[in-house]
Order: C-alpha cells, then sequence, then structure tokens
C-alpha cells in the first residue's frame, strides 16, 4: 500500500539509533502529521547502551520508545536454523544479517498490533537486501499495516544525510571521514560504504572492530571445544551454555585470534553485485565444526546431497522469504539429518585461521579397524578387485566405443 494515499495516524519506527533511522525520527513526524513510537531489539549487537538508544529517541520526539531484549529467541529460533543448514550465501556470508531481519519484522507487527500503530517504518535504503526481508514478512504477517520507508525516496547521499543530521541536532556515530554503514547482530557484523565500496582496495583497518587484524593476533594457538547435540552447539570447552551466551563467548575467543573477516562481492537479490565486508568470528567457527561432525556421521550419499538443499535454504534466508513453506519443507529434511549430529568438535585458533584438529562422536560412520593400514584391519581387500570391475564398467566401454568409431 502507498503510505502517500493514505493518511497516518501513528507510525511504529524500527530504530536503530544509527544515522538514516534518526533522520527518520524527524523527518516521518514531520512530513506525515503523524505520532511517532519507536522499537529497539537488542539481537546482540555491540551498541552497549540501548538505553541511550532509547533516551535519543524520546529526545528526538518519539512518544515512547521500546527497547525488547530478543537475543535468546534469535539464536534459538533463528541462528540454529542456519546453522544446521550450514548457511554460507555464495560460500562465504553467514547471513547474519538476512535471518534477524523477519525476527524484526515479526516484533515490529506484533508493537505495531499492540499499540494501535498503522504504519511500520524501517530505514531501508531501495538498493539492499533488507527492504525486501522486512516488506515481505510484514505484509506477509499483516497485510493491512501499511510500510513506509522513505531512504528508497528521499535520494539523499550519505553526505547529506549527515549534513541533514548535523542541522537538525541529530548526533550521529559516522562522520565524513569514517562514512561506514554498520549491521550488527549475535551472528556478525556487516560494514558498508565507504572505501569497501572499492573493490580492488585492501578493507582498512579502521573498519574492524570485532575482530583483530590477524598480522597483530598472539602467536600462540588457543584450542576450543564445541560439544553439539543434534546439530546444535550445546557447550563450550566443556561448559554448557545457552546458544546466545556460547556465541558471544566465541565471538570474543575467536574475534582476538583475527578469526572472521569475510571480504566478499556478493549477488544481492536487487541484482547489484556489492563488496561486503563481514566480521563473523563465532560464526565461522560453528559452522565450519557443524560442517565436519556433520560430515562424520553421514553417509556418501547424504554427503552428497545435504549440499543441495542446504543451498536453497540459504537463498531463500537471503532473500527474505523466510516465512515462505519451502523453508519448513526444507528445514523438515535439515533436521532428520541433524538428528545425529551429536558429539564433539575441537578447533585450534591461530592467527585468522579455525582448524578442526579433532572431532567424536557416538554417531560416527568411521572404523578403525576398517580403515586402518596396520595389520590386524578387518576390510577385506579382495574384494576390491571385483568392485573396481564392476565400477568402471561403463568408463571402460565408453571409451572403447569412442576409440573404435575413430578407427572405422
Ligand atoms: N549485504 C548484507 C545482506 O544483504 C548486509 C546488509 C546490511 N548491512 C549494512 N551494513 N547496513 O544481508
Amino acid at each position: 500500500m502507498n503510505a502517500k494515499e493514505t493518511k497516518i495516524k501513528k507510525a511504529l519506527l524500527l530504530y536503530s539509533g544509527g544515522l538514516d533511522t534518526s533522520i527518520l525520527l524527524k523527518w516521518v513526524p514531520e512530513k506525515y502529521g503523524c505520532e511517532l513510537i519507536t522499537l529497539t531489539l537488542d539481537v546482540g549487537q555491540n551498541s552497549k547502551d540501548l538505553e541511550k538508544i532509547k533516551d535519543k529517541a524520546l529526545k528526538l520526539g518519539a512518544k515512547k520508545a521500546f527497547v525488547i531484549d530478543v537475543k535468546k529467541e534469535f539464536a534459538d529460533n533463528y541462528i540454529t536454523k542456519a546453522i544446521k543448514a550450514n548457511a554460507l550465501y555464495e560460500d562465504s556470508y553467514p547471513v547474519s544479517t538476512a535471518i534477524a531481519r523477519p525476527l524484526q519484522a515479526k516484533w515490529a507487527v506484533k508493537i505495531a498490533e499492540e499499540e494501535n500503530a498503522d504504519a511500520i517504518v524501517h530505514g531501508c535504503s531501495g538498493k539492499g537486501n533488507d527492504q525486501i526481508r522486512f516488506d515481505v514478512t510484514i505484509a506477509t504477517l499483516n497485510p493491512e499495516i501499511k510500510i513506509i520507508a522513505p531512504v528508497r525516496e528521499w535520494n539523499m547521499t550519505r553526505d547529506e544525510s549527515i549534513e541533514y543530521a548535523k542541522n537538525n541536532g541529530i548526533s550521529i556515530p559516522v562522520n565524513h571521514s569514517k562514512p561506514y554503514s554498520i549491521d550488527e547482530n549475535l551472528w556478525g557484523k556487516s560494514s558498508e560504504c565507504g572505501v569497501i565500496e572499492f573493490p580492488d582496495k585492501e578493507v582498512p583497518c579502521d573498519v574492524l572492530t570485532w575482530v583483530t587484524n590477524p598480522t597483530d593476533a598472539q602467536n600462540e594457538p588457543e584450542y576450543v571445544i564445541l560439544e553439539f547435540e543434534k546439530g546444535i552447539p550445546a557447550s563450550l570447552n566443556g561448559e554448557k551454555m545457552e546458544l546466545w551466551k556460547l556465541i558471544m563467548k566465541l565471538n570474543e575467543i575467536a574475534g582476538k585470534h583475527g578469526v572472521g573477516l569475510i571480504d566478499h562481492m556478493e549477488d544481492r537479490i536487487v541484482g547489484l553485485k556489492s563488496r561486503e565486508f563481514y566480521e563473523c568470528p563465532a560464526a565461522i567457527v560453528i559452522l565450519k565444526a557443524h560442517k565436519d561432525l556433520e560430515k562424520y556421521v553421514s553417509t556418501i550419499h547424504e554427503n552428497q546431497f545435504k549440499p543441495l538443499i542446504d543451498q536453497k535454504w540459504t537463498y531463500m534466508a537471503y532473500a527474505g522469504l523466510w516465512l515462505d513453506p519451502l523453508m519448513e519443507d526444507l528445514e523438515s529434511f535439515i533436521d532428520k539429518m541433524n538428528e545425529k549430529v551429536t558429539g564433539k568438535v575441537k578447533i585450534k585458533i591461530f592467527k585468522g585461521n579455525a582448524f578442526i584438529v579433532g572431532r567424536e562422536s557416538k554417531y560416527a560412520l568411521y572404523d578403525l579397524k576398517l580403515a586402518t593400514y596396520e595389520k590386524n584391519h578387518t576390510f577385506n581387500q579382495k574384494n576390491s578387485v571385483g568392485f573396481i570391475e564392476l565400477f568402471g564398467l561403463q568408463t571402460k566401454m565408453a571409451n572403447q566405443v569412442k576409440t573404435n568409431e575413430n578407427l572405422e
């Protein structure tokens, strides 16, 4: 629905405290003559003080400012699915921003309904994926609620936005020399804008806030043991932990060792290619460990098939189609395969790398007695001869046919 055509009385703004949404706090009531309330969700972003964001919202004119901690919900209902699906979009990006959007949209609809707001405002531009994720989810959950995305219409450059903020008494965390657009949650941090837009230039160290530059990371490795239960990390170094806490702890450990930097040329859903820079220390370690363990307990056929399902799940999550029924269909398969992904993985973290150095599981399809090259193995090597003859039959035959034809 076009927000301009209908009168809006009360709008709920998804407020991060950053540049664009702070401008919206002033801009929307001015433009639409409506009341504004804000919603800020704690998904584990590094904004130390969400109370400060709340104060800022109220100071800038919001009638009410909600701050809700959804870290546990995010970890338990969203990140778990990404882990089980080994979700790395284009083999690189752990879909960290992408999977938080449907959760944020869900809460926005809930609070908007409770507060009788007739519109939801978000700060996404018309060039990114986030607008798709918000709009599709909101419209699916409540088609009556109008969606306002002024950044899509106002065409301000980043510099102009910074000027607008300055002229309107809005304090902002960016300036012309550090103009990065940042999105953070438990599963990772993404940075865009500024020099990052030049794919040939190395991303400067001033972007890094979660991960130590690997060059400066300590020279001693650190070992980490992750224990999985049905595909989900349940303990870290022997200590049982809620997932959101485990992720926070691991972000710290792996980040300190320079693990988790991702420089990615990304294919956005809106057609653009863009250069994205991520810091995802815990995600990289957990995904690597999960994949290793899953492979260890699954057959060759399962291991060949699962990536096809994973890739589709990851694409759907990236594309903002979280609520499409296909997601549940895919998850039935993914969950089934993860029932046996239980066991421990030992990871060596060292100067920007996470090496898997050990794994164990009661469901392992590994048998030392079969695999060993030592004397008392139980594998009957004589069987291999007949097996190979049949296995290579068609390959051999096809080549013979080719050779015979060439002779004629
Ligand atoms: N490219 C990522 C995605 O589409 C991140 C988008 C948000 N990033 C940002 N810095 N504002 O999921």
